[in-house]
């Protein structure tokens, strides 16, 4: 592994003290509020155009991110504000399962971890717990006992679309969560039964990843890695390696098992050393400097949850130091403090680069784990929302 990149973060995560994580906590807060006055109880675009979000409904996949941020940023400054749209945001989640609204996809987990279990972790309110059970049974319904996995896409059983994808791994803890509300064991059980299947067959021998994995529609049986956001079926999508890097330890936690050490950390060194000079990952891992292609700087915001999750399941000792040493980077250039006019919070990360999404533009995951990265920092006992 490139020693010189890990010893680079280090020498940056040193600056990432308290003083800093408050600065950088008064500032987005201070975006967010001016942001909740434009969308309300409204909800914005996955990703911005021209740096600005689009006004939505609650009809994406990232319409939960936007949420954990106004409750984090509620938890820290205690003002009502974020508290009153949370709990507009709670409703419309309750009704958005309610009228099964754009929820015929895996990212449930996605939409409910980080808005309504987040709340439910600092809150123990009840009422939440019938959400997030019926959360976890709708995402419970795409799992395929023919291959032992959750499909992602499309038309349960279509031979196009059965396939799980790397991000699948943010999806699980959800599942964890009825089961532990519930005391039903099944929403656990099948969790571990897809998590298997990622790991099996998501990791390519020398430790890069597929973004998505088709199985067999007649035999179940594990058929072909394909690409989906990343630049080539062989080639290895930045953010795809980071939902990896972050789901390992995440899953090792929850369920208190520590297998998967030794793949973690090959993927871990995959990831670095693909890393180039200014310290941000480009969008796809097949790239390097000579390539002139966008960064996602989203990419490094997960993979620094994840060097967090890695420190708390004793994968690394330098863990945490290496995790301040990337926000450290991502706050140098990347983040928007010094642009008024830009609403996200972290620039230049890539959607999908293939459709012309989001490329060099803020989303919302980007700026929810840049931000979860902070808190995380600031309140080491924060169980997180996963
Ligand atoms: N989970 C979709 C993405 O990372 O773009």
């Amino acid at each position: 592994m490139n020693e010189k990149i890990i010893q680079e973060y280090i020498k940056l995560g040193q600056n990432v003290d308290q003083v800093f994580l408050k600065q950088e906590m008064d500032w987005i807060c201070e975006k967010l509020l001016k942001n909740i006055d434009r969308f309300q109880e409204n909800f914005p675009s996955a990703c911005t155009t021209n740096h600005i979000y689009r006004i939505k409904a609650n009809d994406d996949w990232t319409n939960g991110f936007w949420t954990g941020m106004l409750w984090m940023a509620y938890q820290y400054t205690k003002n009502e504000a974020f508290y009153d749209i949370v709990m507009k945001n709670i409703k419309s989640f309750q009704q958005r399962l309610a009228d099964h609204f754009v929820l015929d996809h895996h990212d449930i987990g996605f939409l409910y971890s980080p808005s309504i279990v987040m709340v439910y972790r600092d809150t123990q309110e009840k009422s939440l717990e019938k959400i997030i059970v019926e959360a976890a049974d709708k995402l419970l319904n795409r799992f395929q006992e023919k291959g032992q996995f959750i499909q992602a896409w499309g038309q349960l059983g279509n031979p196009q679309e059965y396939r799980l994808i790397i991000d699948s791994l943010l999806n699980l803890p959800l599942l964890y969560e009825a089961s532990k509300i519930t005391n039903n064991p099944l929403y656990a059980h099948k969790a571990d039964a897809h998590y298997q299947q990622v790991i099996n067959h998501i990791i390519r021998s020398d430790y890069s990843t597929y973004h998505t994995f088709y199985f067999d529609v007649e035999t179940g049986k594990p058929d072909h890695g394909a690409t989906h956001q990343g630049f080539s079926d062989q080639s290895c999508w930045a953010r795809g390696q980071a939902w990896a890097i972050l789901g390992i330890p995440l899953h090792e936690r929850i369920t208190q098992q520590k297998n998967d050490e030794s793949k973690w950390t090959h993927v871990f060194e995959y990831f670095i050393d693909k890393i180039p000079q200014d310290l941000i990952p480009y969008w796809d891992l097949c790239f390097d400097d000579t390539s002139h292609e966008p960064k996602d700087s989203s990419a490094l915001a997960i993979v620094a949850c994840g060097l967090m999750e890695a420190q708390k399941v004793g994968y690394r000792q330098d863990a945490q130091m290496i995790a301040k040493g990337m926000i450290g980077a991502l706050s140098q250039t990347y983040t928007s403090s010094k642009y008024k006019d830009v609403e996200g919070l972290l620039m230049h990360g890539v959607y999908a680069y293939s459709e012309n999404k989001g490329v060099d533009e803020e989303n919302l995951w980007g700026d929810y784990f840049y931000m979860e990265a902070l808190y995380r920092l600031l309140n080491p006992e924060w169980k997180t929302c996963w």
